[in-house]
Formats: structure tokens, C-alpha cells, sequence
């Protein structure tokens, strides 16, 4: 018998052929894109410095963005908001005139078929950038949280959010959101739980977007330990048993066992976030020169999409789309 018989580089020919056998898909429709949106600022788009390439948007110029997104075929957007003044309790969040409920609709005016997805946090609403009312200690109190979300999260839906994404890490959350939805007849609000959120050094850049970076200590009193897999199969199990809709892990590529390991226990519907210090990594690198920007991200996103995730929050979204065209 000649050797090898078995030769599997015959369906690595380019064209036809490799596409046949591709196990793995990346098209437009699996990706969302996250946007900042602004209350006051003074100019339509304000350059982030540690993410080139995305702006802090005006109400008007995330209508504009979101159009030319729905038009490059991504399905979603998620929304986050920086307040005009920030205060104690984060009480911008569930304002019904707050700077994500005025985009939502906007967005939805603009271009009725974008789906928008809400964040529900307070840290870019508190003065002291934590996820939640804090006690005289400075610790966060979970379910005095809870019932801020909450609420945060009806006047997101009431606005238009098709969708409301928990990111606090609060816990018994999901539940008090999927209660208080239905309770105000919003059945048809679904809920992406950031379900394995860790505490995470990549989260660096979104700070500076958001202006959310904590006045004092840290998240890791309610963000996970991004050494525990175990616990984010639990915390994936319970959102999934409050009635979360689709469970998200976070940051995407350093947990890429997570995203399978949640997958392979729930068969539910699966995002990863591939956060802004993953992003801003892969476009420093791409600057320098060291690296081809659209093959590295490329390449990353479909990883991500491998390791088990329906769904891929990415900066890189709309570059993405444009590049699958
Ligand atoms: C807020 C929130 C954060 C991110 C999404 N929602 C930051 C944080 O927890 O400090 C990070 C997203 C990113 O880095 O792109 N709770």
C-alpha cells in the first residue's frame, strides 16, 4: 500500500473546494456592534484614544451609524450611555428621557428593523463608577441593585429595546428583570444576561469610553475570577433557570474554554463579548506593523464563533461585515 492513503490536503485546494469542507462560519448576521452614546458633547463623534476607530456618538450621529450598519447586514447594535451629569445612585439610567432611551428611539425610528440591545449597568450612570448603590461601607448592596436594574431595564423596553443585557453581576438579577418585564406586559423584551462576566484587565479602554472607571477599589467583589470555569457553567445555569433568553461570556478571547464550556451545558444561545482591550491589542499591533489588522481579526472572530458562540459582540463588527461583503 503506498503511503500516505490518506492525504487531507486535498481539501485544502483554495476556492470551492476549502469552502466546501469549512466547519466554521463567520457571516454579518452573527456580529453586533457596540456604540457609546453621548448626551453632551459637543461635536457629533468624539474619538475614544484607546480604541481607534470608535467614536462617542450623538444621539443624532448613532441614527446615522446604525443606518449604515443595518445597511452592511448586522442584525444589532448594544447601547451604552454617558449621562449628562452623573449622581449617587445612577438615577440616569431609568430616566425615561436618559441618553439610552432617547437613542433607542432614535435608532428605531431611523431604522425600525436594527434590533437594539440595552445594557442595564449603573457604572457609567454613578458618580463613583461602581455597578450599584453602594452601602456607608462602600460596598455594593446586591438586591437594593437589583431593584435599580430593574427598573432601569422596564424604561429601556418601554423606550424600544428589543433586547436588555444585564452586565452588573448582581445576583438574582435576570429574574427580578424577567418578572418586572412581564408584570408590565413586555413579554416579548428579551434578556442577554451577562452571565460569566469576569474581573478583567481587558476592560481597560471601555473605561475611558464610558468614563466608568471606579473612584475607589475595584469590581471584583461581584465581577468573576476569571480562573473559576466551574462557577460560570453555575452562574450560566441560574440565568438560564431565571429566564435569561441568551447567556454571554466575557472577555471572549482569553476564555474561549468558557464559551464551549457554557455552550456544551445549556444548548442555549451563546455571545461572547470581545471586549475593548482585545480590540485595542489587535489595533496597536496592526499600527506598529506587526500584524495584518483584517486577517488577525478575521481570524479571531471565527475562534470565537468556533469555541461555541451563536453570537459575537465585537468592535470589529462593522469592519467585519464590510470585509465579508
Ligand atoms: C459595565 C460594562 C463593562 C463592559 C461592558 N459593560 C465594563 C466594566 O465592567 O468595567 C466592558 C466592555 C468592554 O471592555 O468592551 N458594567
Amino acid at each position: 500500500m503506498a503511503f500516505p492513503q490518506t492525504r487531507l490536503r486535498r481539501l485544502r485546494k483554495t476556492g470551492a473546494l476549502r469552502d466546501l469542507v469549512r466547519e466554521t462560519e463567520l457571516r454579518p448576521h452573527h456580529l453586533v456592534q457596540p456604540l457609546f452614546v453621548a448626551l453632551a458633547q459637543d461635536r457629533p463623534r468624539e474619538p475614544i484614544d484607546a480604541m481607534p476607530g470608535i467614536d462617542r456618538l450623538s444621539i443624532s450621529a448613532a441614527a446615522d451609524e446604525a443606518r449604515q450598519l443595518h445597511d452592511l447586514g448586522l442584525p444589532a447594535v448594544l447601547l451604552f450611555g454617558l449621562p449628562a451629569e452623573k449622581d449617587e445612585e445612577g438615577s440616569g439610567a431609568w430616566d425615561d428621557e436618559g441618553v439610552v432611551q432617547l437613542a433607542t428611539r432614535a435608532i428605531k425610528d431611523a431604522c425600525p428593523d436594527l434590533l437594539v440591545i440595552a445594557d442595564v449597568c449603573l457604572c457609567e450612570y454613578t458618580s463613583h463608577g461602581h455597578c450599584g448603590l453602594l452601602r456607608s461601607d462602600g460596598t455594593v448592596d446586591n438586591d437594593a441593585t437589583v431593584e435599580l436594574l430593574a427598573r432601569t431595564a422596564i424604561s429601556q423596553a418601554r423606550a424600544g429595546a428589543d433586547m436588555v443585557a444585564p452586565s452588573d453581576m448582581m445576583d438574582g438579577r435576570v429574574g427580578a428583570i424577567r418578572s418586572e418585564l412581564d408584570a408590565d406586559g413586555l413579554t416579548d423584551t428579551a434578556i442577554v444576561a451577562y452571565s460569566a462576566k469576569m474581573a478583567s484587565a481587558f476592560y481597560g479602554p471601555f473605561r475611558e469610553a464610558a468614563d466608568s472607571t471606579p473612584s475607589f477599589g475595584d469590581r471584583r467583589a461581584y465581577q468573576m475570577d476569571g480562573a473559576n470555569p466551574d462557577e460560570a457553567v453555575r452562574e450560566a445555569l441560574l440565568d438560564r433557570d431565571e429566564g435569561a433568553d441568551i447567556l454571554m461570556v466575557k472577555p471572549a478571547l482569553p476564555y474561549l474554554d468558557v464559551v464551549r464550556r457554557v455552550k456544551d451545558a445549556t444548548r442555549m444561545p451563546v455571545a461572547a463579548y470581545n471586549v475593548s482591550g482585545e480590540y485595542a491589542m489587535l489595533k496597536a499591533a496592526a499600527a506598529a506593523g506587526y500584524l495584518d489588522e483584517r486577517a488577525a481579526a478575521l481570524e479571531a472572530l471565527t475562534s470565537i464563533r468556533r469555541a461555541g458562540a451563536d453570537i459575537v459582540f465585537s468592535y470589529h463588527a462593522k469592519d467585519a461585515a464590510a470585509w465579508l461583503q
